[in-house]
């Protein structure tokens, strides 16, 4: 693994799925068991996608799994789809069928998105999350980890290209319309995601090379929503596999 400095985030380049998901599992418990140090307890928005299977593989594994009191630990999803939580599309059903029913983590510690099939399921899970926190109206909540994915079009969460919530600035989580996918989703906004004391993107794949490259890269036009991803205070880290880094390597750019 090679480890990297890009856009003042960290870049760790990972040879394998096998040894991505292993730092990232790394990642995560270490996070947890800060926050929980600190704080007593650990909030984690979890991503959707494909990628965090491998994450969720390692992290229910008693290797990793016993190194965590997970009854401190809140799971939240950073997007969903508007699907019921037995679809196998739902961000937060597939991580309970794949990860939170294999750890002794309490039913009350799991906020998924309260049907997420009816209007308004935006407005519901903005309530719930201001409520968990406890913040009031303008605060946005300081999640512990957010993790996210990155699509080959730079997008992250359900902020896609050319959508209205990329514009939000004052709601916690909107619905959003995505014209390409013929589908409306629900999704942090970014001033949720910047104000998390960490954020973890996990991309593997060389079909988001080209992307990942001008995300990572120094360029100052911010052209793909994962570019927005800036957090105020917290860390930002990319764990990557050397497919998806392949150009960004090429470029020369980043610094040990
Ligand atoms: C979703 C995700 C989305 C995902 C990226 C990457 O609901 O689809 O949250 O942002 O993270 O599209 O998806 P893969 O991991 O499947 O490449």
């Amino acid at each position: 693994m090679r480890t990297l400095v890009a856009q003042r985030a960290q870049v760790k380049v990972c040879d394998n799925n096998v040894e991505m998901a292993t730092e990232a599992a790394k990642e995560v418990i270490r996070i947890t068991n800060g926050a929980i140090a600190s704080r007593g307890k650990c909030t984690i928005a979890l991503s959707g996608g494909s990628t965090p299977q491998l994450l969720y593989d390692k992290l229910s594994s008693k290797a990793f799994s016993s190194q965590v009191n997970w009854s401190n630990v809140h799971f939240f999803v950073s997007d969903e789809r508007c699907v019921a939580l037995a679809d196998k599309e739902s961000n937060f059903g597939n991580a309970q069928r794949e990860f939170l029913s294999k750890i002794p983590v309490p039913v009350e510690n799991l906020h998924p998105v309260k049907d997420p099939t009816k209007a308004k399921a935006a407005v519901t899970y903005e309530k719930e999350i201001k409520g968990f926190f406890e913040l009031a109206d303008g605060e946005f909540p300081k999640f512990d980890l957010i993790l996210l994915g990155m699509g080959p079009d730079g997008h992250c969460a359900s902020l896609f290209p050319n959508t209205k919530a990329l514009a939000e600035t004052q709601k916690i989580c909107v619905e959003n319309l995505v014209d390409k996918l013929q589908t409306t989703r629900i999704t942090f906004t970014f001033p949720t995601i910047n104000e998390a004391r960490n954020v973890m993107f996990m991309v593997q794949g060389p079909e988001k090379g080209k992307v990942l490259k001008e995300v990572l890269g120094a360029g100052d036009t911010l052209t793909y929503p994962a570019q927005h991803v800036v957090p105020e205070a917290g860390n930002l880290q990319w764990i990557l596999d050397k497919k998806a880094a392949a150009e960004f390597m090429k470029s020369g750019a980043g610094s040990r």
